[in-house]
């Protein structure tokens, strides 16, 4: 895969908007703490605690991780996919050695240096990040009791054919989590291909899996300094029949 995803600015983005601390992410107080921590919040915001012994999840787009080690917490099996190389790198090499360092843009060329660090309190060996496209895992997999889509669907070439196999890799009763802010762009998704949001995805989804809650997910990723970008993604909380 090349582009953003495979960039450098976009592994530093990403660490930063996964492992970041409060004082990195909110820009002294000008921005409000409900809009940090979003990977965290898939998980504490999402997730029904309520799961069965041995439960295993599935963290479909994980970029650097995050997600994945918090499911960690309430699963014994966590998988992790992406198909952007360096972010499999990175999320292995913070669950190998505990930490990475990673370089931030404060200001034009002007760097600064931050440590992503594992989460405490998380078995590490419950996890296994593997680098590969999310439909093409999918196709193959066995199933989970938990699936988290997290800001993956807008990203896809053809969001409708992941859609569509997700039924046969969520166990029955099984939870699938999915965030979108449905930010369709022709550099990703042909036109042809875009989604028109919850009604799309009840129409494909609802076959299968019982809609339980949406509500809005805004967050912050970090440029720089002084520019962020302000997403609100949509949350949907779905049972599999
Ligand atoms: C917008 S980011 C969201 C990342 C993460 N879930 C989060 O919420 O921070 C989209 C992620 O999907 C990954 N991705 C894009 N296309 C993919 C594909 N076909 N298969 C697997 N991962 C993909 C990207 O590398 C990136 O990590």
């Amino acid at each position: 895969m090349t582009g953003y995803y495979s960039s450098d600015r976009a592994r530093s983005e990403y660490l930063l908007f996964h492992y970041g601390s409060d004082e990195d992410l909110s820009a002294d107080d000008l921005i409000a703490k409900t809009a940090l921590h979003f990977p965290v919040r898939c998980v504490t915001e999402c997730l029904d605690p309520k799961l069965p012994p041995h439960a295993r999840a599935l963290d479909l787009g994980c970029a650097v991780g995050r997600s994945s080690f918090e499911l960690a917490r309430h699963c014994e099996k966590v998988v992790g996919v992406d198909s952007s190389k360096i972010f499999i790198e990175a999320a292995r090499t913070i669950q190998k050695q505990g930490f990475l360092e990673y370089p931030i843009i404060e200001e034009g060329s002007k760097i600064g240096l931050r440590l992503a660090q594992r989460p405490e309190g998380i078995s590490q060996e419950r996890i296994e990040f593997v680098y590969q496209d999310a439909l093409g895992f999918c196709r193959s997999s066995a199933l989970f009791d938990v699936v988290l889509v997290a800001n993956l669907i807008c990203r896809l070439e053809n969001p409708k054919a992941l859609l569509a196999v997700l039924s046969a890799i969520v166990s029955s009763g099984g939870q699938l989590i999915l965030t979108s802010p449905y930010s369709w762009l022709e550099d990703y998704t042909p036109r042809a291909n875009w989604l028109d949001g919850l009604q799309s995805l009840k129409d494909i989804l609802g076959i299968h899996f019982e809609l339980q809650r949406t509500f809005d997910m805004p967050f912050l990723i970090r440029e720089h300094l002084r520019k962020y970008q302000c997403v609100i993604a949509q949350a949907s909380i779905w049972k599999k029949k």
